[in-house]
């Protein structure tokens, strides 16, 4: 079943009915301010960080679900304004009241997002985005009366102030209760509760019209014992010009709007976070029985320039060409609309997003809990490095930052401190490899090595800084000393799946897997982290080797192959790649296990990593992935599920089978067998498991999968699990970036390497051709394949700029096809030919 569709054109998602079967959001914001924002105008937003500097309170977890947010009150008074009993009332949103409407639709784009609905002849549209330069969020409202008569309306805004630090907002109440303050100025509603003390910033919900009257206490507007749908003073009619003194401070206006048949009218609202130097806080300092007034300079200044509507609309266009110079560095046109759509788009958007969010704020991750992953960090990289190049050498130095000396890394860092978080602590042992999988990654679509000279600290100690290589150099060495029994590499507290938690042994109900006391057996080891560094460390030897580090280079290249020696000897069960040893030497993921006999994790990894592939290996195992571990919905992790809980095994035993780590689709996971089956050359095969996960393709299956086909799930229930095919945890997850470059660098084929653009195809024989169109370095690839020979793989003849092109004859990239770099700010037209 359906509940809407994509318009290409647009860059939209239109949502045709407000009953989604989980709320559908959108992210606003691509600065410091963000906004998330559900198909009902539900949601939340913040300035920099989800937890400390919170503006609008949501409560995760709540019944119903998806309730509080930007809300707007519509009241259609009769002719006769005694009759009041029999105003129409309703949220053209449809929530909160759940209200009829005659139409409703909302439309998510890139950062904005509109809900038009009408009732009775009244129409109603909000444009909601967050503006490139300013710190809030701009709700346009516009009201349009389509029927015969004249309308008499009253518009009641409404927000729920959050007490800033989200956690606390949550949980302290006996504080709380007694802190909370506002001032009211016109028709702006300023929040300030903590500003008399430490803060020097302040909240406003203003609009551009002159209000009726106000509310700011929200038992003044609701009524103590109503819900958000029944607000007294909507149905009263009347704002009670309330002042919150504790309690819960809210923001709502009460606007008077007469309309001729036919007439519109559009108010601006704004939602700001403002600050002040810390010797310009006050307009009025306090005195006694008088509380102080707030310095409103940098409000008056935005308010002034959200006055009128057109400035809303030029900030709303400002963001649409933001959008379309982004998306315009890698765009596809193919036959197959969902893929184009995706890759083109929205695959493209979400990472953004997760570049943006990591993974702190969505309808399943709360804001509160979670720093910036080192290793989902480095992995989101992938899929937007080659939108904000610029960004993400910010970020890796960054992340860089926080790495110990010995080359491993705290799990987490604040992106507010950007400092290595010590409550989630560390010991995850694949962590050191992903920074240079992230740093390659910059450099070859960069091709600036400069950022490898930085001088990095380590552990944020300006004292132990360092150049950026030697981050990575520390990255790999630390993988080389830290082997076990088998020569395989120590997992640590956990490798990629922070579940298998090998030196744990957990006993007590509740305790955390992520924190609690590991037990260093020495012993356990991991075969995916083996594979791992097989993938990067021939990269880390590129970059020695291209920066005059030749000895560096070899041995890292001996050790590369002795990695690959360790895990032919010790990683291979037969038929697949075993997935680690236990604290005790027993194998994980093996025949001879009772359950988890098979992984996805290492097989995927072990053949991306080439691993196999000229002794018929990687086919095996990837043969026994899909006869294993294929459902239609995507691939899961393990087969058979964990029955019961293993001490030994950690998280991952703990989660009902088929949910999450225990035998989950776990999302993330999927294009790394699809990039291995490219490296097979199984265009088809690799295609299938592409689709598979991919949310586009289950848009008519929405009932069922439940969440926003547009974007990607960190995970959907496996066939384990009673609810087999349902998808949870949208929009922050690694499978954004991973599908990404599966799509981009090993199906369609277009990868930035160290020399230029390697063009390397790999698409099912009925994929009769497609273009794409690629910034890279400076100038701009229009990319044409012509697959009319109908092959999975395999390139007959390039042309470049109408000349004919060759593969190059010697080096890595000996009988490839690179485009070289241009950096000349033309276009460069590339025909290439498979067959
Ligand atoms: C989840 C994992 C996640 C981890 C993050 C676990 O509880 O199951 O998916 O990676 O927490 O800390
Ligand atoms: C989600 C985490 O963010 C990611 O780092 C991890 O690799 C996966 N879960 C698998 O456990």
């Amino acid at each position: 079943m359906q509940y809407g569709y994509f318009d290409d054109d647009a860059r939209e998602y239109v949502i045709t009915r407000p009953d989604t079967p989980w709320p559908w959001i959108n992210y606003l914001g691509c600065g410091d301010f963000y906004g998330l924002f559900s198909n009902t105008s539900g949601g939340y937003c913040f300035y920099r960080d989800a937890r400390m500097l919170r503006l609008t309170r949501y409560r995760y977890n709540n019944v119903p679900v998806d309730s509080g947010g930007r809300y707007f009150y519509l009241r259609d008074n009769p002719a006769q304004s005694a009759d009041l009993q029999s105003a129409d009332i309703w949220t053209p949103s449809w929530k909160p009241m759940k209200s009829s409407l005659d139409r409703y639709e909302c439309r998510h784009g890139m950062g904005y997002s509109r809900i038009s609905s009408a009732r009775n002849g009244l129409a109603f549209t909000q444009v909601s985005f967050v503006p490139l330069e300013d710190t809030c969020e701009v709700h346009k409202i516009t009201l349009t009366n389509e029927s015969e008569k004249d309308k008499s309306i009253d518009i009641f805004s409404f927000i729920e102030f959050c007490l800033w630090n989200a956690n606390d907002d949550m949980t302290n109440f006996q504080r709380n209760f007694s802190i909370g303050e506002v001032e009211v100025h016109g028709s702006a509603i300023y929040h300030k509760t903590e500003y008399r003390e430490r803060r020097n910033h302040y909240a406003v919900w203003a609009v551009n019209v002159p209000i009726e009257g106000f509310d700011t206490d929200r038992e003044s507007f609701l009524g103590l014992y109503n819900g958000f749908d029944s607000p007294d003073a909507v149905f009263a009619g009347k704002a009670g010009n309330s002042m919150a003194s504790g309690w819960a401070p809210i923001g709502s206006h009460h606007i008077k709007a007469q309309l001729a048949p036919g007439e519109s009218k559009t108010f601006v609202f704004v939602l700001a976070y403002c600050e002040n130097p810390d010797n310009q806080k006050w307009e009025k300092r306090a005195a006694h029985g008088v509380p102080g007034v707030i310095n409103k300079a940098p409000a008056d200044l935005l308010l002034k320039k959200y006055s009128a509507p057109e400035a809303a609309d030029k900030a709303l266009n400002d963001l649409n060409r933001y959008w379309d110079d982004l998306l315009g560095r890698f765009t596809v046109d193919a036959e197959d609309k969902k893929m184009a759509r995706m890759a083109g788009v929205w695959n493209q958007y979400q990472c953004m997003v997760t570049f943006n969010m990591s993974r702190s704020a969505s309808y399943f991750e709360s804001g509160i809990g979670r720093g910036m992953g080192f290793r989902d960090s480095n992995q989101d990289l992938l899929g937007f490095v080659h939108l904000v190049p610029e960004r993400a050498r910010a970020r890796i130095l960054d992340i860089a930052a926080t790495q110990f000396p010995d080359g491993s890394a705290y799990h987490q860092y604040q992106p507010l401190t950007r400092r290595g978080n010590n409550e989630v602590g560390s010991g995850f042992n694949d962590d050191p490899l992903w920074l240079i999988c992230g740093a390659a990654a910059y450099i070859k679509e960069t091709g600036d090595y400069s950022i490898l000279e930085e001088k990095v600290p380590f552990d944020n100690n300006e004292e132990l800084a360092d150049s950026l290589f030697i981050h990575l150099k520390r990255s790999f060495d630390y993988t080389i000393t830290h082997t076990g029994p088998h020569g395989l590499p120590l997992i640590g507290r956990a490798d990629w799946n922070d579940c298998l938690n090998l030196n744990c042994f957990s006993a007590v109900p509740g305790e955390s897997f992520q924190t609690t006391a590991n037990f260093e057996s020495g012993v356990a080891e991991s075969v995916l982290i083996a594979a791992i560094f097989v993938f990067a460390g021939p990269d880390y030897v590129e970059i020695c080797r291209r920066t005059g580090r030749a000895e560096e280079a070899s041995r890292a290249e001996k050790a590369v192959a002795s990695m690959i020696d360790a895990v032919n000897k010790h990683g291979w069960d037969g038929n697949w790649f075993l997935r680690a040893y236990d604290a005790h030497g027993k194998k994980i993921g093996s025949s001879e296990c009772e359950d988890g006999k098979i992984f996805i994790e290492s097989n995927g990894f072990a053949v991306m990593a080439g691993i196999g592939l000229q002794d018929g290996r990687a086919k095996k195992a990837l043969d026994s992935v899909k006869e294993h571990l294929d459902t239609p919905y995507g691939i899961v992790l393990q087969q058979p599920a964990y029955r019961e809980y293993h001490l030994e095994l950690g998280e991952i035993s703990s989660y009902p089978p088929g949910y999450k780590e225990n035998a989950g689709i776990f999302c993330h996971n999927n294009p790394w067998v699809t990039i291995a089956e490219t490296m097979l050359g199984r265009g088809g095969r690799a295609f299938e498991t592409y689709k598979m996960i991919c949310p586009a393709y289950r848009e008519d299956d929405s009932k069922l999968r439940r969440l926003e086909p547009y974007v990607y799930a960190q995970m959907v229930a496996g066939r384990d699990a009673p609810r087999f095919g349902e998808a949870k945890n949208s929009w922050l997850t690694g499978t954004a970036a991973w599908t990404f470059v599966s799509i981009s660098q090993y199906i369609l084929g277009v990868r930035p390497v160290y020399d230029g653009l390697l063009i390397n195809p790999c698409i099912p024989a009925d994929m009769k051709g497609y273009t794409i169109t690629r910034h890279f370095r400076g100038a701009d690839y229009h990319i044409s394949v012509d697959n009319s020979a109908g092959v999975e793989k395999g390139i007959k003849s390039v042309t470049l700029d109408g000349r004919p092109f060759e593969a190059c004859a010697a080096g890595i990239y000996a009988g490839a096809f690179v485009l070289p770099v241009f950096g000349d700010g033309k276009v460069h037209k590339v025909d290439v030919v498979m067959g």
